[in-house]
């Protein structure tokens, strides 16, 4: 059409989704100056990439405006479980970004990666007294859900000679943010968390039993895109610590408002805002409130998992078959709902590129889903795409948060192989799951 800008080619318009180290040329997609379909040969498909480039710069951006915008200390933990294996422990850890672990079995990982224990923090709606015993043994700070846990920790305190984690509360604000149902926390009907008034009696607790109790926390859902309902839940901790300080002498030393934060998956959702504009806004919040009341600044926490590793993720699929229904052009891939039941469980919307020559224009739209027993495994529906053979590679990006970690075996899928992309060079952080894996666990009748 004359004066009409041409639309954006496939390829540009999804880069941006793709690790900072993504390149594309006629070609090829590259990452880290890697060769995916080299990789692809050498460890199979489904295979999971980690761009360690992308992840310094999600580390960078929360330091940078934790830095600019907050004049108090200040603090990251990644939340595990968006995603965790002994690589990525030690790597956080070494970039000195704490780590939370829900209960036993990411302590385990934790301890086993060697996270320094002043470095380990502890969630969990529900831990058993073998989460408390190891939380109380490993972690920094543990944060309480609920009355029942903190009796608990009071009964392990008075045993314990060595030392005993800080104690922070989990509020429940009664606010949640606007994100899918299954990831709000925050409001008032929520299982997660303690009251204002069960608040105001784990404070007497704490004092009562001699517990470090140092911080609030909340965390009102994930994958939020506008902060605004952190504001009224930052207000309201603040009236609460100035109460707890009037009337009980006790003093707010961190606030934690949880993470959350969330990113572009499909190039619909960019441009998305900056995680500068989040932590300037609950920065200028917590500052503004702080002086409003006469409290000290606290220690701003912040404790996100999804905006700390989902770009530097990358899930490689091969096109097993193309099949046309009477509506649809089905590309059907050798991963989908076992590695990724995001599609399945919220909706979640995901975009896609060839790895070969991932110029070409697009060819009308696809369904691209994978071999699982279910009609709801579909990883992408409705995307342009090129025509695709069987055989050709397909990259998925926005795929390191909330994948393998909620992954599974079912259909005896083997949990697939992750790489470590730095310096121009992949390295396997995680080698696929064995057949003989899949019946480990299994004792037999015969
Ligand atoms: N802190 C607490 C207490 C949390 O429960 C969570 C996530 C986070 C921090 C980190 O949230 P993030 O920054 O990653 O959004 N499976 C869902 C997400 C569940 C989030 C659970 N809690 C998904 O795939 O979207």
């Amino acid at each position: 059409m004359p004066g009409s800008t041409p639309a954006p080619s496939l390829a540009s318009a999804r880069l941006p989704l793709f690790p900072v180290t993504a390149t594309v040329t006629e070609d090829r997609l590259t990452i880290a100056g890697c060769d995916l379909a080299e990789l692809a040969q050498q460890w199979g498909t489904p295979l999971y990439l980690y761009d360690e480039a992308t992840l310094v710069q999600a580390v960078q951006a929360y330091r940078q405006a934790l830095k600019c915008h907050y004049p108090g200390p200040s603090g990251i933990t990644y939340a595990g479980k968006a995603g965790l294996n002994l690589a990525l422990a030690q790597w956080m850890a070494a970039q000195g970004v704490w780590l939370d672990c829900t209960g036993l079995g990411e302590l385990h990982i934790a301890s086993t990666a060697r996270v320094p224990r002043e470095q380990i923090l502890v969630h969990g709606v529900n831990k058993t007294a073998q989460d408390l015993a190891a939380a109380v043994e490993m972690a920094r700070v543990i944060v309480v859900d609920n009355l029942t846990e903190l009796e608990r920790l009071a009964t392990l305190a008075q045993a314990r000679s060595g030392p005993f984690p800080e104690l922070w509360l989990r509020i429940r604000p009664g606010l949640a943010v606007e994100t899918h149902a299954f990831r709000q926390t925050g409001q008032e009907d929520s299982k997660f968390g303690m009251s204002y008034p069960e608040a105001l009696e784990a404070v007497r607790l704490c004092q009562a039993q001699g517990l470090p109790l140092t911080g609030l926390h909340f965390h009102q859902g994930s994958h939020f895109h506008d902060p605004t309902p952190l504001g009224p839940a930052l207000d309201q901790a603040l009236d609460f610590a100035q109460k707890a300080w009037r009337e009980m002498g006790w003093r707010l030393a961190v606030i934690c408002p949880g993470g959350g934060w969330g990113v572009p998956y499909h190039e619909d959702d960019l441009p998305h805002p900056s995680v500068a504009s989040y932590v300037r806004f609950l920065a200028e919040r917590l500052m503004a409130g702080c002086a409003a009341r006469e409290l000290p600044l606290p220690a701003l926490h912040l404790e996100p998992g999804r905006s700390l590793v989902a770009r530097a993720g990358v899930a490689l699929y091969r096109v097993g078959a193309v099949k046309r229904t009477a509506h649809r052009r089905w590309i059907l891939l050798d991963g989908g709902l076992a590695d990724n039941p995001r599609p399945a469980l919220y909706g979640a919307r995901y975009s896609a590129l060839p790895v070969a020559q991932p110029q070409r224009p697009p060819q009308g739209r696809a369904w691209l889903a994978g071999p699982y027993c279910e009609s709801g495994d579909v990883l992408i529906e409705d995307l342009p795409m090129p025509e695709l053979a069987p055989g050709e590679l397909v990259a998925v990006p926005v795929s390191g948060a909330y994948h393998l970690s909620m992954g599974s075996n079912y259909n005896g899928a083997r949990r697939p192989a992750v790489l470590w992309l730095a310096g121009g060079e992949a390295r396997l952080i995680q080698r696929r799951e064995s057949l003989d894996e899949l019946v480990q666990r299994d004792l037999p009748l015969w």
